[in-house]
């Protein structure tokens, strides 16, 4: 261990029951680092952070604190503490009493010298003024230091936030967690917070842990950016290297906006995907399947005649400095960006500079799909396979009403043509040679006996790749049904359901 590491994870997991919720997670978090847990809703940050505050106890693994074995020691021990979405404020003490609060309760060991000359050791409270001290520092540094004195409901939500982290920062821990504290704030005063915080992180110098599913906030504020889904960690790194070089489709789809395509590697620093053989700077084993990324911004646009790869743009829309297009290549979509203003059914010629080729391992584990979008009928189509699936698991509680729309607590969601990416396990996948078992047909690509089962690639009429665990060898090119259960659909919304609230 280096003796910089303030908290080591070594191969922790957590199971409640029979789920594996956090599944052999080791990572180093260094002192004074601002380190943010980022990943999907459900994928583990909370359970992560709360064995290391120590409030849930691994099922396997260990905690280490400056290189001390911590697993066993209860959270009152550990120099942390943790600021909450939910402030859990005092309504009926003012600022001053909600930041001083737990001061006033603590005891410190006091060595008091008695006339006989021996030394004994007393728990005392802190004295009035040491802890006035404290509160006054602590207001300081959340910029609060005029309102000691105020109710607690007088106080904006913003300011409220504020008293939390007070209140978390007044004990001097060595470390504050995070627990997407800025959620029940609005945008603005989100951005405005965020800026605050890391000042606050600055001043402090002390390390904080920062956990969110809102990845802009993870790139604007984090030193080193950890990205979690399902309990696993996927990368972890710079929000430069999160964003530049992202280490999986999962990762690159969940950063921002971007080209994925399956490719195939055609000869040394050779990639082919949309058609086209590309130039890329990452060496791979030639014939190795493999994704690659391209951020839209790293889409060149050029008049029709300049490269022989030419697409159609399809649609654009103004985001004020640039326009987003959408290039119909062949039978693909490319996103780019542009500041010119071109016209939609004009042809242009497309570059990619070879850095911007950013290339990954496959991932033969899970389907995956992240340019799906739910219909009008509620199925989730990847191109024009649709499939039947199961909205409610966008929102926990929700229904769908007898109008097909998802609703909860009154408030209706209408999901027609929201874009979400979905995952199916590559077990879930049957295939039939009864071509009337699904309205999804394709064509067997590939077969490769794996010692006890067949990992079959199978490719769509509107070609997506399917890769299935199967008992049953098919023949290259077969025709074949692909049939999926409703239940075996994960969903994942882009962006944030309250975007499709319905006006009543
Ligand atoms: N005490 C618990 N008992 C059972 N399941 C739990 C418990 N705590 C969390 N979970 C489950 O673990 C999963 C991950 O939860 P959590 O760590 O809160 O995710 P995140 O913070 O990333 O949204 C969820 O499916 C949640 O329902
Ligand atoms: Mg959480």
């Amino acid at each position: 261990m280096e003796d910089n590491h303030i908290i080591t994870l070594d191969h922790i997991s957590k199971s409640f029951g029979d789920s594996l919720i956090v599944d052999d997670i080791s990572l180093f978090i260094k002192k004074g680092e601002f380190v943010t847990f980022l990943g999907p809703s459900g994928c583990g940050k909370t359970t992560t952070l709360r064995m290391i505050s120590g409030f849930e106890m691994p099922s396997k693994g260990r905690v280490l604190l400056n290189g001390k074995d911590v697993t066993n020691l209860p959270p009152y021990k550990r120099p942390i503490n943790t600021v909450f979405q939910r402030y859990a404020l005092f309504p009926h003490l003012d600022v001053y009493d909600n930041v001083a609060f737990g001061l006033k309760l603590k005891k410190v060991p006091v060595v008091i010298k008695k006339r006989n000359g021996k030394e004994v050791t007393k728990m005392k409270h802190l004295p009035a003024k040491v802890i006035d001290q404290k509160v006054a520092r602590a207001l300081k540094i959340v910029d609060l230091e005029d309102l000691e004195d105020r109710s607690i409901d007088t106080l904006s939500g913003g300011q409220q936030q504020r008293v939390a982290i007070a209140r978390a920062i007044v004990n001097e821990p060595e470390i504050l967690l995070l627990d997407e504290p800025l959620g029940a704030l609005d945008l603005k005063m989100r951005k405005e917070m965020q800026l605050e915080l890391k000042e606050m992180h600055k001043k402090l110098g002390i390390t904080f842990i920062y956990v969110t599913h809102d990845q802009e906030e993870a790139l604007t504020m984090s030193d080193t950016i950890v990205v979690m889904k399902s309990g696993v960690v996927q990368q972890i790194g710079t929000p430069t290297q999160i964003y530049n070089e992202p280490q999986n489709a999962f990762v690159a789809d969940f950063i921002g906006e971007s080209n994925i395509y399956s490719a195939n590697m055609v000869d040394k620093r050779k990639v082919r995907f949309l058609n086209w053989t590309w130039d890329c700077v990452d060496d791979f084993e030639i014939n190795e399947n493999v994704d690659v990324v391209v951020r839209p911004e790293d889409v060149i646009l050029m008049g029709p005649r300049t490269t022989n790869l030419i697409g159609t743009i399809k649609s654009k829309i103004f985001k004020g400095v640039h326009y987003e297009y959408t290039v119909i290549v062949g039978k693909s979509e490319l996103q780019a960006r542009d500041t010119r203003d071109l016209k939609v059914d004009s042809h242009v010629s497309i570059k990619i500079d070879p850095q911007n080729i950013q290339i990954m391992k496959k991932q033969y584990n899970i389907n995956a799909f992240y340019d799906a979008y739910i219909t009008k009928d509620n199925k989730v189509a990847m191109t024009d396979d649709e499939f039947e699936c199961d909205l409610t698991q966008l929102l926990p509680g929700s229904k769908i009403d007898d109008d097909g729309y998802l609703v909860k607590n009154g408030v209706r969601y209408n999901l027609t043509d929201a874009p979400v990416a979905v995952e199916i396990e590559i077990k879930a996948i049957a295939l039939s040679d009864d071509i009337s078992a699904s309205e999804v047909h394709g064509v067997i690509i590939n077969s490769i006996w794996k010692g006890d089962y067949y990992q079959v690639l199978v490719r769509s009429s509107s070609e997506e790749d399917y890769i299935i665990d199967t008992q049953d060898s098919w023949n290259i090119n077969d025709i074949v049904s692909i049939i999926v259960k409703k239940d075996d659909i994960k969903l994942r919304l882009k962006g944030d359901i309250s975007k499709y609230e319905e006006d009543a």
